[in-house]
Formats: structure tokens, sequence, C-alpha cells
């Protein structure tokens, strides 16, 4: 029988200074220190990335960055490299969220070479796809998301050594306390994994993880957990505070 082990991930977005984020690590180490089976990730602000990853140091929680840049280095003023993430404790790094896509002029293009950059340097990508609610009410879900899913990926070669997390986050979730329902959230993951499967063959598709976000919080992450193609969350508002994060990873 195929077992993922579940992954829950915070995305703290632009939210605390360097101390916040350092008590809130620790307090989130003591809150989930029972917790065995389950891989907890934070996506801190970059400027945290290097104090976080000492407080959690030897703890099951693993750090992301927000996002990244794919060149190695260069004049790139205001940009971060992969091994620069590497460097400061990362294991995983988010890409292509909606509000980057929204707010920062992402693309599906340079979501593809953040996606190949993070993959060659060994980090874990998290890719983010999601269909806003215009794209809903018209029926362009499933176009949208493959898609984000195509272009995103194209080019990228997986092996045993890489691992690819795959995010679906309906853009019209997304820190609006509107879930997407359940019968909604199996529809696309299922979709989701047949692309990867499609693309990465069988054995990929069985070991991806497909993670839900939008509006995930104490009250809804169980159900969403029962799902046969969810294998996690992606949390927003509901990880900053340790206490409602531990809630969501004790599901
Ligand atoms: P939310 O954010 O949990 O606040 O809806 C999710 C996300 O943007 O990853």
């Amino acid at each position: 029988m195929e077992y993922r082990i579940p992954l829950i991930a915070g995305n703290w977005k632009m939210f605390k200074t360097g101390n916040e984020a350092v008590d809130a690590a620790t307090q989130l180490v003591k809150l989930v220190s029972d917790i065995e089976n389950v891989d907890i990730v934070i996506a801190p602000p970059y400027t945290s990335l290097a104090v976080v990853s000492e407080v959690i140091r030897d703890t099951r929680i693993d750090l992301s960055a927000q996002d990244l840049y794919w060149e190695k280095e260069g004049a790139y003023t205001g940009q971060i490299s992969a091994s620069m993430l590497i460097s400061a404790g990362c294991q995983y790094v988010i890409i292509g969220h909606s509000e980057r896509r929204q707010l920062f002029g992402e693309t599906n293009d340079t979501v593809n070479n953040k996606i190949k950059a993070a993959s060659a340097s060994g980090l874990i990508p998290i890719l983010c796809v999601g269909e806003t609610e215009t794209q809903r009410d018209e029926k362009k879900t499933f176009s949208v998301l493959d898609k984000q899913m195509e272009k995103g990926l194209e080019g990228l070669t997986l092996d045993e050594h890489h691992s690819l997390v795959i995010a679906y986050e309906p853009v019209w979730a997304i820190g609006t306390g509107k879930s997407a329902t359940p019968d909604q959230v199996q529809e696309v993951h299922a979709f989701l994994r047949d692309l990867v499967e499609k693309r990465f063959g069988n054995m990929l598709a069985k070991a991806t993880r497909i993670l839900y976000g939008g509006s995930v919080k104490p009250d809804n992450v169980s159900e969403l957990m029962t799902l046969p193609d969810v294998d996690g969350a992606l949390v927003g508002g509901a990880s900053l505070q340790p206490d409602s994060f531990s809630k969501i990873i004790h599901f």
C-alpha cells in the first residue's frame, strides 16, 4: 500500500521580525515535541531564516524559504539564490505562490526557472498552483492548473534523489476564510497526481505529496486530511500562532 508521510507547512509571509520568529519557533518546537509521523515545515521571511534554523536544529521541523532567484550569483539586487538559502538552513522553498503571481509579476516561465534551480541545488520545491474565482466560475480550473503544471515543470528531471511537493491553493480560498469543499479538493488533487504521473511516472506520482492550502484551520484540517489525495496542508494565517499551527499539525 502506498504511504506518504503527511507534510504540514506554515507560510509566515511578511510577518514576524527576527525576535518574533525565534519566539514563535521556540514555542512550536515544544508544542510539537510529541509528533512522530508528520513532517513539519515553517517558512519565515528571509531575514529570520538563519536564526530560526538554529532554534529548530535537531527537531522534526524543517525550514523553507518563500521564494528564490534562479541565478547562482551576480548583480541581481534584492535577490536570493538557492545556495544562500541552503547555507541559511533551508531544505525547502515555496515557488509560485499566488501572491507572487498576482502582486510581483511571477509567471509560469519564472516559476519554471525557479523550480529547476531549486531542484538542481537539492532544495525541495513546493510548487503552488491554483485558479482564481473567475477562472473557476468560467470552468477553467482544470485548464489553468494543467498549464501551471505543464509550464512550471517543463524540462525538470527528477530521480530518486529529488522530490517535489505540489500545493493546490485556490486563490479564492487564500486568506478569505472560505475553504474549498472536500469534493472540490479531492477532485483537483487526483487530477494533479495524474499530471505528475503522466510527466514523471507512477512511482513518483505515488511518492509526491500534494498539499491543500487556503484557509486551513484547526477545525477543518482533519476532514481535509482524510481525503485520499491530500497529503498535507500549506497554512498561512493559522500558522502564525504556534498554538493554532500545532493544533493543525496534530490533526
Ligand atoms: P491562508 O493562506 O491559510 O491564510 O489562507 C494560505 C497560503 O497562502 O499559503
